[in-house]
């Protein structure tokens, strides 16, 4: 795997160097769905490839964005004109990802807890994949919070499969991304997000530990330490930058290549001030950036939305903006008044 190892290492430095992170945009089929409703565009296989086309081939996007993760139709589409959309992407200096799992089911014998699926066949998917082009992947896993939960069952199912998924990636070759989401949704405080925070960190790296995974070739994709949206009382930024930082340095071995988050369900701004928030805070053991769905596309969504056939240069511009902003924000150098530019 020497060969293999090498490229990875470099690939997985490549998604978290100075200044750069990911653009998520692996939604579902269904999620995809609910994004076009809410600017009313129909969710058909055309309109989602011309608004993947139109964040991809964005001018210069590979300044700050450094990869992409893709859903399993997007890999395999090309624009109007033919040109594959990995083609594409490595033209603009993006390297291609996809998203591997079955998406978040129900956990039997746990009520509303969730267990990610799709270990079975994943070799072949993967190996697949690698041969399509992409070089990284990602896989989800969710854990909710509430007054009974999470359990310990949900946390040691969910860790595992993320471990099983991540060596299978390093056997194919690909960069496994570790997503273990805590869900932001309910009215539990910001000590309560840590502790659950905290804990499922800890029980991942052990798992990718048992599993084999290097570390060194794998890219952490964690929540923000963050009040819950329903708690009345709402963590600042500081609160939440020493929080996340805190889970980490008690968690997160240093060999990791890289940490990037997922924005869950926080406005543009505050995912931007958030990361840049930890990156001021000092030295820190691993890159530390983005791989935001929602806060790097909101804007850009809306302004496409509009009018899908005219406003792709001025739904590109907004992508870009939030890139630029998210890029600063990875090196601790964002400034507030940089939004207005
Ligand atoms: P959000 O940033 O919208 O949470 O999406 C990131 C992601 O990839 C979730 O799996």
């Amino acid at each position: 795997m020497t060969d293999k190892l090498d490229e990875m290492i470099e690939t997985a430095a490549a998604m978290v160097a100075p200044g750069r992170g990911i653009l998520a945009i692996d939604e579902s089929t269904g999620t995809c769905k609910k994004r076009f409703d809410s600017i009313g565009v129909e969710c058909t296989e055309e309109n989602r490839r011309d608004y993947r086309h139109m964040l991809i081939s964005a001018p210069d996007l590979g300044e700050h964005i450094s990869g992409a993760i893709l859903f399993d139709e997007t890999l395999r589409q090309s624009s109007a004109d033919g040109v594959a959309f990995t083609q594409i992407m490595q033209d603009n200096g993006v390297i291609p990802g996809i998203k591997v799992d079955k998406g978040a089911h129900p956990l039997a014998g746990f009520d509303g807890e969730k267990i990610t699926e799709g270990l079975d066949g994943l070799r072949e998917r993967l190996n697949e994949y690698y041969e399509l082009g992409a070089r990284f992947a990602k896989w989800r896993a969710v854990i909710t919070i509430t007054e009974d939960n999470p359990s310990q069952a949900c946390i040691d199912a969910n860790c595992h499969a993320l471990a099983r998924y991540a060596a299978l990636c390093q056997e194919a070759g690909l960069v496994p991304m570790v997503e273990p989401e805590v869900l932001m949704d309910g009215d539990h405080d910001i000590q309560t997000a840590y502790e659950v925070t905290l804990l499922t960190l800890k029980t991942l790296f052990d798992q990718l530990f048992e599993h084999n995974v290097v570390l060194e070739a794998c890219i952490l994709k964690s929540s923000m330490v963050v009040s819950g949206a329903d708690c009345p009382e709402q963590a600042d930024v500081d609160e939440v930058a020493e929080a996340t930082l805190d889970c980490f340095f008690n968690t997160v071995p240093a060999s990791l290549a890289g940490i990037v988050f997922l924005s869950g369900g926080q406005s543009e701004i505050e995912a931007t001030e958030h990361l840049d928030a930890m990156n001021r805070m000092g030295d820190l053991p691993w890159p530390l950036s983005f791989s935001y769905g929602r806060a790097l596309q909101a804007s850009a969504l809306k302004v496409w939305g509009a009018n899908p056939q005219n406003n792709v240069q001025a739904a590109q511009a907004e992508l870009l903006h939030r890139a630029r902003m998210n890029g600063l924000a990875a090196m601790g150098q964002y400034e507030s008044k940089l939004e207005q530019e």
